[in-house]
């Protein structure tokens, strides 16, 4: 104070002024500036919705926060965030819900007794990487016959079919089905890789909801109108519990019967030579036939399959959206020139470890 009174007064009272300009700052700072992770700058930002603007933000204290849209147990993606679904204000009128898709975030694989290469692996880790929020699991043998076992405990026909045979192709044919019937998700054999279309946009928004299964061509064009045209079962989308699912299921244990009988055989005695053709038993040709024969029971009509011939955009066919060609099977298929054709969602390498006499691995 002694020195204070000592100066002039205009440089005391310019001091003073500044003192307590700074400490009205302090004050404010104080009272207005509440960093919501605690004042610690090591701390990373919260999480939203913390971090929503102020006028967003609902009153201290309990009561509900933020309405979040309808949840799925296997969505614990940092996608979520786009699925929030604010209190409307007269500044923002209520946004309608972002379309939930019906099918879990999970990438199953079957491998057999083999290691799996590193080029599968980088093709597994490649897939999540541009898919965040998805999971995998890669079931070996015994982890699926476990699972099958268990799920299936009171299916004895289709147990003592699914776990009597012997020919690894057709096990890991089967089992796709039963997964996916059972949980849902995304069946990639092992030689699957990922483009750059991120899964959740591979389905028009507009179908999401309605989309129960996602297949596409393997074969739509190169033959000609009257020609086959077969779906891929190397990359299947599922929701748990699709009719059409069960259905392939289906009709695999009831050729499966054809053939021990025609051969006096069970199940474990069926080898690859009584089987005609896998792709046809339970192959990608048993799975076309079988999801049309599907859809006509359980909608009642026919699926004209030609009109999804050279087909360039998703169709949405009831609750199933078919992928063009080029989306899943670029490879396989060509189209008229000039053709706009679309990117290649996944890429199938043909490994094909199961052609071979025993229809599979051979250790
Ligand atoms: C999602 O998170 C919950 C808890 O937050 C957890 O129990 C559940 O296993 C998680 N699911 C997946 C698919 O990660
Ligand atoms: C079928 O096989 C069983 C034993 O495996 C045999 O006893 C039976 O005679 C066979 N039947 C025919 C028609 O071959
Ligand atoms: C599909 O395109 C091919 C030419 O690439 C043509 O021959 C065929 O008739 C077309 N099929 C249909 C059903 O339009």
């Amino acid at each position: 104070m002694k020195g204070l009174m000592m100066l002039p007064a205009p440089v005391r009272s310019s001091r003073a002024m500044m003192l307590a300009s700074f400490c009205i700052a302090l004050i404010l700072l104080h009272t207005f500036w509440r960093p919501s992770w605690g004042g610690s700058f090591n701390n990373p930002p919260p999480p939203p919705p913390d971090n929503l603007p102020d006028h967003l933000v609902t009153a201290p204290g309990p009561g509900p926060g933020p309405i979040k849209g309808p949840s799925n147990p296997s969505h614990n993606t940092t996608h979520d965030q786009d699925e929030l679904i604010l209190p409307p204000t007269p500044e923002h009128p209520p946004v309608p819900p972002k379309p939930v898709s019906r099918i879990p975030k999970k990438i199953w694989y079957k491998k057999g007794k083999r290691e799996r290469t590193l080029e599968m692996l980088d093709w597994e880790a490649g897939c999540l990487h541009r898919n965040p929020g998805y999971t995998s699991q890669v079931m070996d043998d015994e982890q699926s016959d476990e699972f099958v076992r268990n799920t299936y405990a009171d299916h004895k026909e289709l147990l003592d079919i699914y776990l009597g045979l012997t020919v690894p192709i057709l096990k890991a044919d089967i089992f796709r089905y039963l997964v996916l019937y059972h949980e849902g998700g995304i069946w990639f054999d092992l030689d699957v890789s990922c483009g750059t279309v991120p899964i959740d946009d591979w389905v028009p928004k507009e179908y999401k909801e309605n989309t129960g299964l996602v297949v596409g061509w393997e074969f739509d064009s190169p033959y000609g109108a009257n020609a086959m045209r077969q779906i891929n079962s190397w990359t299947i989308l599922a929701e748990p519990k699709s009719p059409h699912l069960w259905q392939v299921v289906e009709d695999i244990i009831q050729r499966a019967h054809e053939i021990m009988e025609q051969n006096n055989v069970t199940a474990s005695g069926i080898r690859m030579d009584m089987v005609d053709d896998v792709v046809l038993f339970t192959g990608p040709i048993r799975f076309t036939g079988s999801l049309w024969r599907s859809m006509e029971h359980n909608y009642n009509h026919k699926v004209d399959v030609l009109k999804y011939a050279n087909l360039t955009q998703p169709a949405l066919i009831e609750d199933t959206v078919l992928l063009p060609g080029f989306s899943l099977a670029a490879s396989m298929n060509r189209y008229p020139e000039g053709t706009v054709v679309g990117p290649s969602l996944v890429i199938h390498h043909y490994a094909g470890s199961w052609k071979n006499a025993e229809g599979g691995e051979s250790v």
